[in-house]
């Protein structure tokens, strides 16, 4: 049986005052309910400044775990301003994201250097939860699976089957991401499916089974019941609603 997960992407908001506040009022409203095997995993990702408050508070039982946003591809030395995987790792990062359609577009991250990114992110013992999905343009040229099929190629299917092992993948269509239009379930349904596909292809049947695929864009305590629903998805990447304990905490119990 693969993983469900619920991860939150903060993205660049908070101070250490609202984290600690956001974080502490998540914590106590799930109390021991991650503990249970049938929990989804749950992974919070701050910006770099508020991952050590933010793991103090959610403690060492693995459930909630901590994720990263982001990372140099080098593993140490003289790139000023950077911060490495092992840095993550040793603050008690166990994920961290890769491929975020927002650093594609205004950090020009290619498949090149995410395919570096993810050697690094593994090396350091971090697991990368890698994005793809497709623009609204390239949706209504109807080459939404050509274009997903090749992110996942060229940035992704360079990795060994134990490397892959690692690896969670989310669907994060652009035009959904903090525009209020999520994609219906069967659109959602549809890219898990061919997403899975893929995995099968590029490794094996057993791969496929076991990889966790996340929807990413406009997940709401609303929508994620009938998006947690379907057969391919395996959870979801929240950015707006995951800084609301309320809304965020929902999101979990949707299973
Ligand atoms: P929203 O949930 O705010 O649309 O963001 C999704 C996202 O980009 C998560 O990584």
């Amino acid at each position: 049986m693969r993983q469900k997960f619920v991860a939150g992407n903060w993205k660049m908001n908070l101070t250490l005052p609202e984290a600690q506040a956001l974080t502490s009022e998540i914590v106590h409203m799930l109390h021991d309910e991650l503990l249970s095997p049938a929990a989804p995993q749950v992974v919070i990702c701050p910006p770099f400044p508020l991952l050590s408050a933010v793991g103090h508070l959610i403690g060492d039982s693995g459930n909630p775990a901590l994720g990263a946003q982001n990372f140099h591809q080098k593993e140490s030395g003289a790139y000023t301003g950077e911060v490495s995987a092992k840095m993550l790792h040793s603050v008690g990062c166990q994920y961290v994201i890769l491929g975020h359609s927002e650093r594609r577009q205004h950090f020009r991250e290619d498949d090149e250097l995410l395919s570096q990114k993810l050697k690094t992110a593994l090396a350091a013992g971090l697991r990368p939860i890698f994005c793809v999905g497709e623009s609204l343009e390239t949706r209504e040229a109807d080459e939404t699976f050509a274009f997903i099929g090749k992110q996942l190629k060229d940035g992704l299917f360079h990795l060994s089957n134990e490397e892959f092992e690692k690896v969670v993948i989310a669907y994060e269509p652009i035009w959904a991401i903090g525009t209020g239009k999520t994609a219906s379930s069967q659109q959602a349904q549809e890219v898990h499916a061919f997403i899975r596909e893929q995995i099968a292809g590029a490794y094996d049947a057993q791969a496929a089974a076991n990889t966790s695929i996340l929807y990413g864009g406009s997940a709401n305590a609303q929508n994620a019941r009938e998006l947690f629903g379907q057969p391919d998805v395996d959870g979801g990447l929240i950015g707006g609603a995951s800084l609301k304990s309320r809304d965020f905490v929902e999101i979990i119990k949707s299973f």
